[in-house]
C-alpha cells in the first residue's frame, strides 16, 4: 500500500499537531499551522497521507530568492522507511520550480536523525543559535544549502527522488498508530454484506476501530433444508436489511450524514441474496450523495485478518476458505491479488456442509463436524488425499466428500453403526492435509513470511493448529481472525473498502452484483 504526498489543507491541521505533539517538546498549534496555510503563495505545505492518515508533513517559506524550511515531521510509528526523504525531496523540488539560490533551516542538534537527512539532501552547518529552544535551552543548530543556482536543486533533489519514491510507493505501516491519531468523525464507512445467509452491516472508523457489527443470519431457516436456499435467502436479506443497517448506524451513534462512503460486497456469492445488499447500498449512496465502494467478498475475508491485527501487512499469502470458495492467493501489496489457485468442484466448507447433511447433522456441517472430530481418530478411515501431490495449487473436494458419503452407505448397509467422532476426524485431517500441504509450499514459493486464514472454514480449530505449526516450522508466521470475524459480517468488508476507498476505487449507480467475481 502506497502513500502520497499532496498539498496541506485545513482539514489536515488537527492531525498536523497530533503528530506535532508526539514528535516536539514545543509543538506548534493549530493556529501557526492555520496562519501558514492562509499566507498563500509564499507558503509551501505538504502532507504524507496515507491509508493509516496523515503520516507527515513539511513547510516552507519563501523570501525573496530564499526558502526557510519551517517545519518538517514524520509521525513516530510511520518512521525509517524514507518519509522524511520523500517530503524534503518534494521541498527542494519546490525551491527548484520557483528559481530560489538557497535554502535555509534550523534543528536541534539533538535531533541526529533529521541532520542527518538534510545532510544527505546538501544543508551544511553554518552556525548556532544559543538557547534557540525555550523548553530546553538547547541551541539550534543553523543549516544552509549551497547556492542552488549553481548547484540545482533539482540535481539533489533528483538524487534523493528514486528512494523518495520507493518509500512513497510500498509505504507499510506496521504499529498502531492509536495513541497518535485524535479521535475524529473522518473515515466512517457503513458496509452491507448480503453475499450468502447472513444479512450484515457495520460502520468503521479509519478502517480499524469497529464501532459496531450487526449479523442477522438465517441459518435457522436454511438448516431444514440441509443448505441455503437461494430464493429463500433472497426474501430473507430484503426483510432484514432495512432493520440491521439502521441498527448498526444505532449502536455506532452515526447519522448517515457523518459518514464519508457507503461500502458493500460485490460478489462472489448468491446473485439473489447479492443484488439485495447491492440495491440498498446504491439507494444510500444516491440519497446521501456519498461515495459507493465495491468489495470482493474473499478480500473482505482477507481483511478480517488486518482487523483483527494490524500488524498484517503484505507480502503474505492467504487461503481462503469458506462455504462457497477454496483459494490460494498471494499478496504482494494490498490491493494487488493473485489467485494461486482453488477448488476445482467443492469449496472446503461445502464438503463439511455435504458429510454433515448425509449424516443428518444438519447445516452448517463445519461447527458440528469439528465439534465431533475433537473426541474421534484421524487416523480410523482412510479416506483420499485429492490433488495432494498435483504440482499446483488448486483442490478438488468432491471426491473425498462421496468417499465419505459411499463410507456410511457401506456400513449402513453393512448394518455397522458408524462412528460419527471417528468418520469426522478422518473426513477433517483429509481436507486439513491437503490445505496445509500446499498453503506451506505457497508460502515458501513466494517467499512471504506472513500466511493470512480466512472465511467461515477458518474457524476450525484443528486447521488452525496444524497450518500454524507447519508454517511456523518454515519460519512463516500465521494470522487468523478470532471466530466471529472468520464467518460472514460486514466489518470485514468496510475495512477492505476502506482501502480501496483510499485508492479512489469507488463504483457508480449502474454498478451490478458479480456473482462470480475474482479476486484476481
Ligand atoms: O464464510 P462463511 O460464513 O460463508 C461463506 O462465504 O460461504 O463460511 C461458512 C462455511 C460453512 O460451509 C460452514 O460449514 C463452514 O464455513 N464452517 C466450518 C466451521 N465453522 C464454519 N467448517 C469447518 N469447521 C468449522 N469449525
Ligand atoms: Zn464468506
Amino acid at each position: 500500500m502506497s502513500a502520497r504526498l499532496r498539498p496541506m489543507l485545513e482539514g489536515d491541521v488537527v492531525r498536523a499537531v497530533a503528530i506535532e505533539r508526539a514528535c516536539f517538546p514545543t509543538p506548534w498549534t493549530s493556529g501557526m499551522f492555520v496562519d501558514e496555510l492562509v499566507q498563500g503563495a509564499s507558503r509551501q505545505w505538504f502532507v504524507a497521507d496515507s491509508p493509516w492518515g496523515l503520516v507527515g508533513y513539511a513547510g516552507l517559506m519563501e523570501a525573496d530568492t530564499e526558502g526557510h524550511i519551517m517545519n518538517l515531521a514524520v509521525r513516530p510509528d510511520a518512521r525509517g522507511r524514507g518519509l522524511g526523504t520523500a517530503l524534503l525531496s518534494r521541498l527542494l523540488d519546490v525551491a527548484a520550480e520557483r528559481g530560489l539560490r538557497k535554502l535555509t533551516l534550523e534543528v536541534r542538534p539533538s535531533n541526529v536523525e533529521a541532520i542527518e537527512l538534510y545532510r544527505k539532501a546538501g544543508f551544511r552547518d553554518v552556525g548556532r543559535r544559543p538557547g534557540y529552544y525555550s523548553d530546553s535551552g538547547e541551541d539550534a543548530l543553523i543549516m544552509w544549502t549551497g547556492d542552488l543556482s549553481a548547484h540545482d536543486a533539482r540535481t539533489i533533489a533528483s538524487t534523493l527522488a528514486e528512494r523518495a519514491s520507493r518509500a512513497l510507493e510500498r509505504f507499510h505501516l506496521e504499529t498502531s498508530r492509536a495513541d497518535i491519531e485524535p479521535q475524529t468523525h473522518d473515515g466512517l464507512i457503513l458496509a452491507i454484506e448480503t453475499s450468502c445467509d447472513e444479512t450484515a452491516a457495520a460502520v468503521l472508523r479509519d478502517g480499524r476501530d469497529v464501532l459496531s457489527s450487526v449479523v442477522a443470519s438465517q441459518v435457522d431457516f436454511h438448516s431444514r433444508f440441509g443448505g441455503v436456499v437461494p430464493e429463500i435467502a433472497s426474501r430473507k436479506h430484503t426483510e432484514a436489511i432495512v432493520g440491521v443497517v439502521d441498527e448498526a448506524l444505532e449502536t455506532a451513534g452515526v447519522t448517515l450524514q457523518e459518514l464519508s462512503a457507503i461500502a458493500v460486497t460485490q460478489g462472489p456469492g448468491l446473485v439473489g441474496a447479492l443484488v439485495v445488499g447491492v440495491a440498498y447500498a446504491k439507494g444510500l449512496a444516491a440519497a446521501t450523495g456519498l461515495p459507493l465502494v465495491g468489495v470482493n467478498h474473499l478480500e473482505g475475508h482477507l481483511f478480517a485478518n488486518v482487523l483483527a491485527d494490524p500488524t498484517v501487512t503484505p507480502p503474505l499469502v492467504a487461503l481462503l476458505v469458506s462455504g462457497g470458495h477454496t483459494s490460494l492467493v498471494h499478496v504482494p501489496d494490498w490491493g494487488d491479488y493473485h489467485t494461486l489457485g482453488s477448488t476445482l468442484d467443492d469449496a472446503a466448507g461445502e464438503a463439511f456442509d455435504k458429510v454433515a447433511k448425509a449424516l443428518g447433522l444438519g447445516y452448517p456441517g463445519g461447527p458440528v463436524l469439528s465439534k465431533l472430530a475433537m473426541e474421534g481418530d484421524p487416523a480410523a478411515i482412510r479416506f483420499p488425499r485429492a490433488m495432494m501431490h498435483s504440482g499446483d495449487y488448486d483442490f478438488s473436494l468432491s471426491g473425498l466428500k462421496t468417499a465419505v458419503i459411499t463410507h456410511i452407505e457401506a456400513e449402513r448397509a453393512a448394518g455397522r453403526e458408524i462412528d460419527l467422532a471417528d468418520l469426522a476426524a478422518s473426513f477433517q485431517a483429509a481436507v486439513i492435509d491437503v490445505q496445509v500441504a500446499k498453503a506451506v509450499r505457497a508460502a515458501k514459493e513466494c517467499g512471504v513470511t506472513t500466511f493470512c486464514l480466512g472465511g467461515g472454514v477458518a474457524a476450525n480449530l484443528a486447521l488452525r493448529e496444524a497450518l500454524r505449526e507447519a508454517l511456523a516450522a518454515e519460519g512463516v508466521r500465521l494470522s487468523v481472525p478470532p471466530f466471529e470475524l472468520c464467518t460472514d459480517n460486514a466489518a470485514m468488508i468496510a475495512a477492505a473498502a476502506h482501502f480501496r476507498l483510499w485508492r479512489g476505487e469507488t463504483i457508480g449507480p449502474s454498478a451490478e452484483a458479480v456473482p462470480n467475481l475474482r479476486i484476481g
